[in-house]
């Protein structure tokens, strides 16, 4: 059976129709595969899953990641799902702006899933339990597109780099409190090729994500600039797939060469919970390096970081709720990283080499279209 398909984006994405994740045989579970490696966004509608029928159909693919511990963590779900809800583990909405949303809110930066981890993660599915009536959707955009339009000066640039991924890093931009050392010292920095190849068709992406902060041999500042416009590329607005949730749905996605956010919503008002299983890939994707450096956050980065979170919370937030002496290495607060860089083994570019800060938004866009 040849599967029956719409496009989500003119250039990435399909929904497949009429298919029961709980019921996929064999030839047809082939064909998703084709689809995923020739898409990268797969929809499927009317799913109403268990966490149980949600891994079994994610297994399938792979092995699956567990989650990390965090502030997050709930006793209530599986090790392999990662839930991500502004509900607490009685059921109630979390207060805004408690700092377990906040944690949330980073992944409304651009980014690929895991890859902070030494083997980042082949694909992730995101099935929509609870969903807000307006806000809270999901934007993909492709690298692998974003690649094609690079000239081959810069394609050849990024061959054969290496940028470091650090949650702790990426995390701390949004606050300063929100990976205790215990969590931090989980996900240590890791290095991660620029250019990946996807062996089903050979066709090449570039891998970059907001846990990206260095690139090997670069200047900090100069690599934070590069990893930036790698990201503006991917990402203008024309070449951004949005989601509009519905209960049922599940997206899956390819992320080695995909990058997603999530959209802000009414957080104190609307209930969202959705469940993620994520299928690991298949190995490292660059050569150990034994003491990764990562440089602490400069003005520049937070003001970067801030512009891209359109949170429904106030500034006050994202403030530092304690000291940054108490804050693990790489997760130092942010506002007291800028004031007050650490000794780092890279001197930072001056200042006339970065770009000016865009202004920082003060409360939550309307939701995005
Ligand atoms: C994620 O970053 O994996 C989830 C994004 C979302 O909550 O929409």
């Amino acid at each position: 059976m040849a599967l029956n398909t719409r496009p989500l984006h003119p250039l990435f994405g399909a929904e497949i129709l009429g298919v029961d994740v709980t019921r996929v045989d064999d030839a047809t579970f082939a064909e998703i595969v084709a689809a995923f490696n020739e898409h990268s966004v797969l929809l499927f509608r009317g799913q109403s899953l268990t966490d149980e029928q949600q891994i079994a159909f994610s297994e399938r693919f792979g092995p699956l990641e567990v989650t990390i511990r965090s502030i997050n963590s709930q006793p209530r779900t599986l090790p392999q799902i990662a839930d991500l809800a502004n509900v607490d583990a009685e059921g109630q909405i979390i207060p805004k702006g408690d700092r377990r949303n906040l944690f949330n809110a980073g992944n409304q930066m651009w980014h690929t899933d895991s890859s902070f981890k030494r083997v980042p993660a082949l694909a992730s599915l995101l099935s929509g339990r609870e969903v807000p009536p307006q806000g809270g959707e999901t934007q993909w955009a492709s690298m692998r597109v974003a690649w094609a339009r690079l000239s081959p000066e810069l394609q050849a640039q990024l061959e054969g780099k290496v940028a470091i991924h650090s949650f702790a890093y990426s995390r701390g931009l949004v606050g300063g409190d929100l990976l205790p050392p215990e969590h931090a010292a989980q996900v240590p920095p890791v290095p991660q090729a620029m250019v990946r190849v996807n062996p089903a068709n050979g066709r090449k992406g570039y891998y970059v994500a907001s846990h990206a902060c260095e690139i090997v041999g670069m200047p900090t500042a100069e690599a934070r600039l590069l990893i930036r416009e790698l990201l503006e590329r991917a990402t203008r607005p024309d070449l951004v797939y949005t989601h509009r949730w519905r209960v049922g749905d599940l997206v899956m996605w390819d992320n080695r060469c995909m990058l997603h956010r999530g959209r802000p919503w009414d957080e104190s008002r609307y209930r969202r919970v959705m469940h993620r299983t994520t299928v690991a890939g298949e190995g490292p994707t660059a050569p150990h390096l034994p003491d990764a450096v990562v440089c602490p956050a400069s003005e520049d980065d937070l003001a970067w970081c801030r512009a891209q979170l359109e949170m429904a919370i106030g500034e006050e937030a994202l403030e530092p709720s304690r000291p940054a002496s108490e804050s693990p290495e790489g997760a130092q607060s942010p506002a007291a990283a800028a004031r007050s860089p650490r000794p780092s083994r890279r001197p930072p570019a001056p200042q006339s080499a970065r770009r000016p800060a865009r202004p920082a938004r003060r409360r939550a866009s309307p939701p995005s279209a």
